[in-house]
C-alpha cells in the first residue's frame, strides 16, 4: 500500500533572483521526493513564491513598474529555473493566487471569531528589510542584526494574534514529539526561545501604508502581515478545504527550511495551526547556511553565486551531487568552486566514472558487449560477496535518506563503488581472460560488476537522475524501462544474461580548475602533485585500527589469481594466520619469506578467491587504481627498520 508523502520548500521572496541557497533547499526537497517515489510512496512536492509585502512593493518601485508586473516577472524566473535543475515539483504556488487569498481570509476569520485576534495601538521599532518590529533586546548596537540598519520607530493601530496562550501547549507538543523539529539542535533552539514569554504577533498593516497584501476579512482597511499570508500556502496549495488532496497529504506534511526562518516555522506556524483547528506538521527539517568566502551568502552582501552558471560549467548532476555530498544537513557549509572541482574529479570521474567505464569496456572486450551468464557455484568459489555488499549499502542508504542525512547515504553508495573497484584489482579480469579454463570465473566477475552498476544507478537516481538514466541505458535497459523502485533495485540478478549493451560512454570527464579561481600561485615549472586526500578523521577513528608487526612464514600463489599471494604470518598469536595480499606482481614468494611486514590485524575476515584472509598487509603504491597515464605502478610492502617481536603494536 503506497504511503502518502508531502514535502514543501519555503516559498521564496520575489525581491531577489534565485540563488544558490534557494537551489540547495529545492534540490533537497527534490531528492527526498524522488527517494520517496522510489520507495513507492505517493508523493506531493510543493514550492512557490511569496509575493506580498513592503519589500516587494519597494523592489517594484525601484524598477519603475507595478507590483503585479514585477512579481509576475520574478516568480517566472523561479518557475522556469526549476525544470532546468530537474526539480520534480507537483505544484508551484504563488501567494497572489486568488484561491490562496480565499484560504487566508477564511482561516483569519475563524481565528478572529474565536477571539484569538485583537486590535490595538502599537509603537515600535520596525525594520523594513525584515518587515517586522524588533524588541530592543533583539537589536545589536541598536541595529537590525540581519540588515545592519537602524530600525525606524513607527506608531500604528494593528491586529494582533494572541500567541502567549498557546505557549505551554507548544512546549508540551514539542516534548511529546521529539523528532518534530530536526536535527535536534534546532528543536533545542526552539525550546530555548520558548523559555521567554512569547510576544503577541502583529498580523496586519494599514492599507494607508501598504496595499500589496491580502485584505483582512474583518477590516477592509487592513491587509494581512507576511507570515499569516505566507505560511498558509502549505495548506492552500492542497486545495483546502474541499479537495481530497488535503485529507490525504496534510497529515504527513514535512517542511524543509534553513535556520533563518526557524522561528516562524517552529513557533508561529504550529500555534497558527492549533488556533485554526488543523493538525500540526509531522516534521520541520532545518538545514544550515551555505557560506561563500566565509560570509553569509545573501544578495545584500553582493556575493551571490549563480546556480545556473555553475550547473552550465560543470553539469547539473555534478552540481546536485556536490551540494548533497558536501553539506551535512543541519550544519553550515562553505561553498567554493575548488571543492566542487575536487569532488567531481575524485568521487565522480575517478571512483564512479572509472568503475563504470572499466566494467562496460571489459564487457565489450571479453563478451562483445553481451551480458554473460554467471554460475552461482563459481560465484561461491570466488567469494565476491556482491549480494551482501549490496544489501549492506542499500540498508544504510535507505536509513540515512529517510533521515535527510544525504551525505551519509551517498557515502554508503561510494563504499560499494570502492569495493567494486577493489574487486577488479583483486580478480584482475584481464588475467582471467588469458586462459580458456578461467572463462566461468571471468563471466562471474563481469556479471557481478554489471549487477553492481545496476544497483548503483538506482541508488544515485534521486540525486543524479540524468546520470542514473544514462547508466541504465548503457546496461541495456530501454529508455521507457528504467527502474527507480527500491524493490527492483534490490532484486539480485535483475540484469538478464544475453542483453546487448550499447558502447561505453564517459559519465564524468575530469575537469580543470578555472585559472582565475585557482587556489594558490605556484612557482613556474614546479611539479604539483595531484593528491586527493580522504575526508578527515579523528584520533579516535584512527585508534580503532589495530596495526601490528608480523613475520611472514610461508607464501603460496593462488590458482587463477595472478595478482594475489597467500601468506602465512606470525602475529605473536598461538597459531599462524592466513592473509591474502595483492602483491604477486611485485614480490616473489622467496622475497617475502622471513620479512617483517605491517598488517591491519583487526580487519573483518573475508574470503578472496576462495581463500580466507584474516587481516590486510599494508603496502605503498605509487599510483591509484587509475593508471590511465600509462605509468608503471610501483607497490612495496611496509616493513620495520629494525627487527621487532611479532605482534608488536604500531602506535
Ligand atoms: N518568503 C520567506 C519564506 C516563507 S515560507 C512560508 C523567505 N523567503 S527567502 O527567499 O528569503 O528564502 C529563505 C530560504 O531560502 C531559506 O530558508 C533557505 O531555504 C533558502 N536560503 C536562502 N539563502 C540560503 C543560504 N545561504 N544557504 C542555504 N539556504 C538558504 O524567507
Amino acid at each position: 500500500m503506497p504511503q502518502p508523502f508531502y514535502i514543501t520548500t519555503p516559498i521564496y521572496y520575489v525581491n531577489a533572483k534565485p540563488h544558490l541557497g534557494h537551489a540547495y533547499t529545492t534540490i533537497c526537497a527534490d531528492v527526498i521526493n524522488r527517494y520517496h517515489r522510489m520507495v513507492t510512496d505517493e508523493t506531493f512536492f510543493l514550492t512557490g513564491t511569496d509575493e506580498h509585502g513592503d519589500k516587494i512593493m519597494r523592489a517594484a518601485k525601484k524598477e519603475n513598474t507595478t507590483p503585479r508586473a514585477y512579481v509576475d516577472k520574478i516568480s517566472a524566473l523561479f518557475r522556469e529555473l526549476w525544470p532546468q535543475m530537474n526539480i520534480s515539483n507537483d505544484y508551484f504556488i504563488r501567494t497572489t493566487d486568488p484561491a490562496h487569498g480565499n484560504v487566508v481570509q477564511m482561516i483569519l476569520q475563524r481565528i478572529y471569531d474565536q477571539g484569538d485576534i485583537y486590535f490595538s495601538e502599537y509603537e515600535g521599532k520596525y525594520c523594513f528589510g525584515c518587515e517586522r518590529f524588533y524588541a530592543d533586546r533583539e537589536l545589536v548596537d541598536g541595529k537590525c542584526p540581519d540588515h545592519q540598519t537602524a530600525p525606524e520607530t513607527i506608531k500604528e493601530s494593528n491586529y494582533f494574534f494572541k500567541m502567549g496562550q498557546y505557549q505551554q501547549w507548544l512546549i508540551d507538543h514539542i516534548r511529546q514529539h521529539p523528532d518534530m523539529i530536526r536535527p535536534e539542535r534546532y528543536r533545542n533552539e526552539v525550546l530555548a526561545f520558548l523559555r521567554e514569554p512569547l510576544d503577541d504577533l502583529c498580523i496586519s498593516r494599514p492599507k494607508s501604508r501598504i496595499k500589496w497584501g491580502i485584505t483582512l476579512p474583518f477590516d477592509k482597511d487592513y491587509v494581512t502581515y507576511v507570515w499569516f499570508d505566507a505560511l498558509l500556502n502549505y495548506v492552500s496549495a492542497l486545495g483546502y478545504p474541499e479537495d481530497a488532496r488535503f485529507d490525504k497529504f496534510w497529515p504527513v506534511v514535512q517542511h524543509i527550511v534553513a535556520k533563518d526562518i526557524l522561528k516562524p516555522h517552529g513557533i508561529y506556524w504550529p500555534i497558527m495551526l492549533k488556533a485554526a483547528g488543523l493538525p500540526v506538521y509531522r516534521h520541520l527539517n532545518v538545514h544550515g547556511y551555505w557560506n561563500v568566502a566565509q560570509s553569509k551568502m545573501s544578495k545584500s552582501l553582493g556575493n551571490v553565486v549563480e546556480p545556473l552558471q555553475l550547473k552550465n560549467v560543470y553539469g547539473l548532476d555534478a552540481f546536485r551531487f556536490f551540494l548533497m555530498r558536501e553539506m551535512v544537513f543541519g550544519l553550515d557549509a562553505n561553498f567554493n568552486e575548488e571543492a566542487l572541482v575536487q569532488r567531481i574529479n575524485s568521487d565522480l570521474a575517478n571512483d564512479l566514472g572509472n568503475l563504470f567505464s572499466r566494467v562496460i569496456t571489459m564487457a565489450h572486450k571479453y563478451f562483445k558487449g553481451v551480458v554473460p551468464q554467471s554460475d552461482p557455484a563459481i560465484e561461491a568459489e570466488l567469494s565476491l560477496g556482491m549480494p551482501e555488499r549490496i544489501g549492506r549499502a542499500i540498508e544504510t542508504y535507505t536509513q540515512e535518506m529517510a533521515g535527510f542525512a544525504f551525505h551519509k547515504a551517498l557515502s554508503a553508495v561510494w563504499e560499494l563503488i570502492n569495493q567494486m573497484n577493489k574487486i577488479i584489482d583483486v580478480t584482475a579480469p584481464w588475467e582471467l581472460a588469458k586462459a580458456k579454463s578461467s572463462l566461468p570465473q571471468l563471466q562471474a566477475v563481469i556479471y557481478n560488476l554489471l549487477e553492481g552498476l545496476r544497483v548503483i544507478s538506482g541508488l544515485i537516481y534521486p540525486i543524479m537522475p540524468d546520470t542514473a538514466a544514462t547508466m541504465q541505458k548503457h546496461l541495456g535497459y530501454a529508455p521507457d524501462q528504467p527502474f527507480f523502485k527500491i524493490e527492483t533495485i534490490k532484486t539480485w540478478k535483475h540484469l538478464a544474461p544475453g542483453t546487448q549493451l550499447p558502447k561505453s560512454t564517459t559519465l564524468f570527464p575530469r575537469v580543470e580548475m578555472p585559472k582565475a579561481a585557482a587556489p594558490s600561485e605556484t612557482a613556474p615549472g614546479a611539479i604539483v602533485p595531484k593528491i586527493e586526500l580522504k575526508p578527515e578523521i579523528t584520533l579516535e577513528d584512527f585508534a580503532r585500527v589495530d596495526l601490528r608487526v608480523a613475520t611472514v612464514l610461508k607464501v603460496e600463489p593462488i590458482a587463477r589469481a595472478q595478482r594475489l599471494l597467500k601468506l602465512e604470518i606470525d602475529l605473536g598469536e598461538p597459531e599462524a594466520r592466513s592473509l591474502v595480499a595483492g602483491i604477486a606482481e611485485h614480490y616473489t614468494p622467496d622475497e617475502l619469506i622471513g620479512k617483517q611486514v605491517i598488517v591491519v590485524a583487526n580487519l573483518k575476515p573475508a574470503k578472496l578467491m576462495g581463500v580466507l584472509s584474516k587481516g590486510m598487509l599494508l603496502a605503498a603504491s605509487s599510483d591509484s587504481s587509475d593508471s590511465s597515464d600509462g605509468s608503471q605502478k610501483q607497490t612495496v610492502a611496509l616493513t620495520v627498520d629494525r627487527p621487532m617481536p611479532p605482534g608488536s603494536p604500531i602506535k
